[in-house]
């Protein structure tokens, strides 16, 4: 297995797993990395929020061993407050600190936070800075290919957060005004590629081995993420994994992949502070991916958005099971 390193953290080219604000909390992350996921990253943070002592926002931040190595990632606009966040950060030791400047939705654009940076090109460069003189660990930016179709520039802007000293960056191929909509521009990510000399993280509708290898084929970047091609699927890493080892990858079957289900919503269930019937909620959308595309799924998807137990998966699991193998043998 090929290694890349970003600043001084070595990271398995084979593929990552992206920031998702309300999907990819800790459980999530450590299912993909126990599939084989090479790098994780925080849900989003707010510098601001940091910076007034949010317990929650604080919660946020902790990395555990098995999730290493890890990203938190921080959005934010105004330069003082990065750098502050920066410095409460540094103590939960991440191995890497990455600004979101890609965030399209209204919440965090209104505020000249996200991906609306991408038109404000020289903050962005005061935020990338602020937070690469205080950091104690690498720190990367995440944005897009530019705010709309009118204004692609992601290479000028992957030059100037380049120049403010970032480590790596990641490029998802969208603009902000396609939210998550249309295809992922690929070309834009292999521009920025030739145009930087740091590590370059591609990303956009990577799902399978064979979307993963076009990406570093047609691109030339030096790590893969995937966010939604994730979605019920941490096995995606395995099959990425056995690929790159030239091994053929057989998907789980409906009885293996409810196993997996149920010990994500275990871990859920006990890495939150909530009871479980309220904290059952959080994993309601987490089982109706895990039945995605199977016999029935549209109905066993609407179950899930029932669940009020862990008992109450068991049995739908059970009960997902005994269907896929009556359609099997029909
Ligand atoms: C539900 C959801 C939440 C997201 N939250 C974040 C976030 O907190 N930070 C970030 O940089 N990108 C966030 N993204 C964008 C993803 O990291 C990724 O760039 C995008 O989904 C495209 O990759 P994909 O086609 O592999 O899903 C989010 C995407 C989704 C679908």
């Amino acid at each position: 297995m090929q290694y890349i390193k970003i600043g001084n953290v070595n990271i398995e080219k084979s593929l990552a797993l992206a920031p998702m604000a309300g999907v990819a909390d800790r459980a999530y992350r450590i299912m993909c990395k126990k599939f084989g996921c090479s790098y994780v990253v925080s849900e989003m943070v707010s510098a601001k929020g940091l910076c007034y002592n949010d317990a929650k926002t604080k919660e946020l931040c902790t990395v555990t061993d098995i999730e290493r190595p890890m990203a938190i990632q921080l959005f934010g606009s105004e330069p003082e407050f990065m750098s502050r966040a920066v410095e409460i950060v540094n103590d939960f030791k991440p191995d890497i600190i990455d600004i979101n400047m890609g965030c399209p939705v209204p919440k965090v654009v209104n505020i000249g936070c996200g991906s609306a940076l991408m038109k404000d090109i020289k903050t962005a460069f005061a935020v990338a800075e602020s937070a690469v003189r205080v950091s104690k660990s690498p720190v990367t930016v995440k944005f897009r290919s530019g705010w709309d179709n009118d204004s692609i520039n992601a290479v000028e802007f992957a030059k100037a957060v380049e120049s403010a000293g970032v480590s790596a960056i990641a490029v998802h191929g969208r603009t902000r005004e396609q939210f998550y909509s249309g295809n992922a521009d690929w070309n834009i990510i292999s521009e920025v590629k030739q145009n930087v000399s740091i590590p370059v993280i591609g990303n956009g509708d990577v799902v399978d081995f064979k979307s993963c290898m076009d990406m570093y084929d047609s691109t030339g970047c030096d790590l893969v993420m995937t966010g939604r091609g994730s979605y019920g699927n941490p096995f995606i890493f395995d099959e990425i994994r056995y690929g790159l080892n030239n091994k053929e990858y057989t998907y789980p079957d409906a009885e293996k992949k409810m196993k997996i289900m149920l010990e994500h919503i275990r871990l859920i269930l006990d890495l939150s502070e909530k009871p479980e019937n309220i904290a059952i909620r959080e994993a309601r959308k987490i089982s109706a991916w895990y039945m995605n595309g199977c016999y029935g799924s549209a109905k066993f998807r609407a179950k899930c958005y029932t669940l009020d137990s862990f008992e109450q998966a068991e049995k739908l699991a059970e009960e997902f099971v005994e269907v896929q193998k009556s359609h099997i043998s029909f």
